[in-house]
């Protein structure tokens, strides 16, 4: 059987790490796409080297041409700019936007059966314009955001409660970013819930609450001390275990940015909801039932997602 292919657009600090990772795995052969010449080329040849010591036979290559993603069973995005000082949300969001319609144009045209994964940001408002400019099915086009918020969350509850990260199982719902939904009712440590576990260790609510701001800020904390740059192993172990669930068909139910069209009350947009990945993609979006005050917070967050949704309609013509 042949390998499958994994295209990555965007060979920066994400994309270099997503490569090494899928190597390593042995999900397939690799091909990173950049717009910059040298670096996807340079990144291929340095990640081949390290094939003889760690032992796979993963091929990677590196490319300014887009043709050479052809056929792809997934593709990856990260191509983009990060927010830099002085930028507004609005410039960011219309540079980001000129490069999804690019990258949208590229898959459509050289892998147009792929299961593709943004990640570029701002990501709820991202995947949908790649969606729209690619034109393949919504369920074949996700943003990787809930891994990655449910992981950080995971992270702060495993320090906090002294117990392995193994047994934590977060739940996060709603929009990447400030407005995040972290939902304790649904979080789970070994079976238990969360805060019925808080009582008995004597962790006081307070502490939940700090935890849950904690996440909501989690990628902005890392840019603070990184300074020139955002997180970018997580978001890629992140976007891995998306690929896996569909190379494997394992029906993982996965918090990601899915298409949603009738669910949890919404029309027709990308905001983070619990799906099942399987090998045709967005197999089904769970709808779990919601205390007002959850249904109140993922409104304020779906909000904020709409509203960037319209002010990419006004940048650009053709998303109307
Ligand atoms: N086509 C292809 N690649 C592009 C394009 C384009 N039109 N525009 C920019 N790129 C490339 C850049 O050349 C760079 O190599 O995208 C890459 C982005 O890499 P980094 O700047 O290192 O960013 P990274 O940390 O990988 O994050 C990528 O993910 O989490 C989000 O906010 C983050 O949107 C950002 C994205």
């Amino acid at each position: 059987m042949a390998r499958k292919k994994i295209a990555l657009i965007g060979a920066g600090m994400i994309g270099g790490t997503l490569a090494h990772l899928a190597a390593k795995k042995e999900m397939g052969d690799i091909v990173l796409f950049d717009i910059a010449e040298g670096i996807p080329q340079g990144k291929a040849l340095d990640l081949s080297q390290c094939g003889p010591i760690e032992g796979f036979d993963a091929r990677i290559t590196g490319t300014n041409d887009y043709k050479d993603i052809a056929g792809a069973d997934v593709v990856i995005v990260t191509a983009g700019v990060p927010r830099k000082p002085g930028m507004s949300r609005d410039d960011l969001l219309g540079i980001n936007l000129k490069v999804m319609k690019a990258v949208g144009d590229g898959i459509k045209a050289n892998a147009p059966d792929a299961f593709v994964i943004c990640i570029t940001n701002p990501l709820d408002a991202m995947v949908w314009a790649l969606r729209e400019f690619s034109g393949l099915p919504h369920e074949k086009v996700v943003g990787m955001a809930g891994v990655l918020d449910s992981a950080r969350f995971a992270t702060f509850l495993a320090w906090e409660f002294g117990v392995s990260v193994r047994d934590v199982n977060a739940f996060v719902l709603g929009g990447h970013g400030d407005t995040m939904v972290p939902v304790t009712s649904y979080t789970t440590i070994s079976g238990i819930p969360v805060n019925d576990l808080a009582k008995i260790r004597g962790i006081a609510p307070e502490k939940l609450d700090e935890i849950v701001k904690r996440t909501r800020g989690g990628g902005g904390e890392i840019v603070a001390l990184l300074k020139t740059g955002s997180a970018y192993y997580a978001p890629a172990t992140s976007a891995i275990a998306m690929a896996e669930a569909y190379l494997g068909d394992q029906k993982r139910i996965l918090p990601c940015a899915a298409y949603v069209d009738g669910k949890y009350g919404l029309d027709g947009l990308y905001v983070g909801v619990p799906a099942v990945i399987g090998a045709g993609g967005i197999e089904d979006i769970v709808e779990i039932e919601l205390s007002d005050e959850e249904k109140s917070n993922l409104k304020v967050s779906t909000d904020a997602v709409v509203e960037l949704l319209d002010a990419c309609k006004a940048m650009d013509e053709s998303l109307k």
